[in-house]
């Protein structure tokens, strides 16, 4: 049995700038995910955030009144059954952040779409965001119609009906949208009777070769400590697979990058795992769900700064391969969603630069060749996938990335 304490699932935040995804993390975990002085200054989401929380629920009471996070219901009292714990991914709704949107989108097994009530519905980075499910297969959505305290009843009766339409025909049609205001921690109790059974905990098979995504990287020294204190660094992210164990000798591709001769290649690193912390638990093994932080011998000038975001980690000899130059098969939208015009998507030109999104790796690859719905690309930076992994394809429009359909990664 998996401690309830321990993350089992990662669910995503996304949907357009300021419609409240952080505060509701906040709401449901009491944790502020923006953190970053830049974040703090200009009151938006840069990088990914990350919070935990267990979902509590009262024998006593009915209904979405029995769903809390606190161990004692706030209805009547009486202590409440911690019954799972999850880990909340918060993308940025900037539209100049997409990148960041899509890397989080990779580690999330299901999505709340947040949408305000207090502006028409869609807006650009409601629809870019949805579409990024769509492409990248994230089936399990919950829509959270927040701000519901700044508007009036009937306001929010005619907004729900303007998401209905928005959601018609697309994946998010049959997801239940609960109203809430995140600010005044109106409804949660809905939203995480919502939650828990829209997006159950995956199945996972613990005796497949594990594979863990990073999206963040540390060095957790603090400036001037003595060299016998220096601690490894740190891999944040999330096993898609598998299982990792304290003690285990891994491998991190596509790695470093190597000058040989006038050439460059890139080359694993190898390291091993000294400790793995699920959410705020220090753990021995780790499963999937949830986000782990996974102390390893490295060096921890190599993982500073989210220097290893992007590259996968799993056992040594046990990784998908490195991918300089890819093909991949392509499926182009109609139009471009996430600007306020929504413009004809062209077809791919020779020589272009396209933004991929592989698993959480951002890279830009130019395309060398075309061939029907076959693309072929050079990387400027490798990525490690399996054959059949989906690439978000994104190009340059009006001097932004923007969404344009989906790859599969041929060879
Ligand atoms: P990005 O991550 O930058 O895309 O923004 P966000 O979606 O995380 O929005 P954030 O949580 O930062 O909220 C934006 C603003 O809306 C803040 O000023 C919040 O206080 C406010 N806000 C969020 N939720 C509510 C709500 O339920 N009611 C009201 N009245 N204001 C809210």
């Amino acid at each position: 049995m998996r401690d309830v304490f321990i993350p089992s699932v990662n669910i995503g935040l996304v949907g357009h700038v300021d419609h409240g995804k952080t505060t509701l993390v906040s709401a449901l975990t009491g944790t502020w995910t923006d953190r970053h002085s830049e974040e703090i200054k200009r009151g938006i989401s840069i990088r990914l955030g990350y919070a935990d929380t267990t979902f509590y629920k009262c024998e006593e009471c009915e209904g979405a009144e029995a769903y809390t996070t606190k161990p004692e219901c706030p209805i009547c009292g009486k202590k409440a059954v911690p019954f799972r714990t999850v880990s909340f991914v918060d993308a940025p709704g900037h539209e100049t952040l997409m990148a960041t949107m899509l890397s989080g989108s990779a580690l999330m097994d299901g999505a709340m779409l947040v949408i305000a009530a207090n502006e028409a519905c869609p807006q650009p980075q409601t629809k870019e965001h949805l579409m990024a499910l769509e492409l990248i297969g994230i089936k399990k959505i919950v829509i959270v119609q927040n701000k519901i305290d700044v508007v009036t009843q009937a306001e929010a009766l005619e907004h729900y009906k303007q998401i209905k339409r928005f959601i018609k025909g697309t994946i998010a049609e049959d997801a239940p949208i609960i109203p809430v205001s995140a600010q005044k921690g109106i409804n949660i109790g809905a939203l995480i009777q919502a939650l828990n059974e829209v997006i159950p905990e995956p199945e996972r098979d613990p005796e497949v070769n594990p594979l863990m995504l990073i999206a963040r990287s540390f060095d957790i020294n603090k400036p001037g400590c003595s060299w016998r204190e220096i601690k490894g660094g740190v891999i944040g992210g999330s096993l898609i697979r598998g299982v990792l164990h304290e003690g285990d000798d891994i491998e991190i591709r596509p790695g470093r990058q190597v000058q040989i001769e006038n050439r460059t290649k890139w080359e694993p690193i190898e390291t091993k795992i000294t400790s793995i912390h699920a959410g705020k638990t220090k753990v021995t093994e780790a499963a999937p769900g949830g986000l782990l932080g996974v102390g390893t011998k490295l060096d921890p000038a190599l993982t500073k700064s989210d220097a290893l975001a992007g590259q996968v980690a799993g056992l040594v000899g046990k990784l998908p391969p490195i991918w300089e130059r890819m093909t991949f098969e392509v499926t182009l939208m109609d139009r471009v969603v996430g600007a306020d015009s929504e413009l004809l998507i062209e077809p791919l030109k020779h020589k272009e630069p396209l933004m991929l999104s592989v698993g959480t790796a951002v890279t830009v690859g130019v395309i060398t060749n075309t061939k029907k719905n076959l693309v072929e690309v050079m990387l400027k930076r490798a990525v490690c996938a399996e054959v059949g992994a989906r690439i978000a394809i994104s190009r340059q429009v009006g001097g932004r990335w923007r969404l344009i359909g989906m790859g599969v990664l041929v060879e």
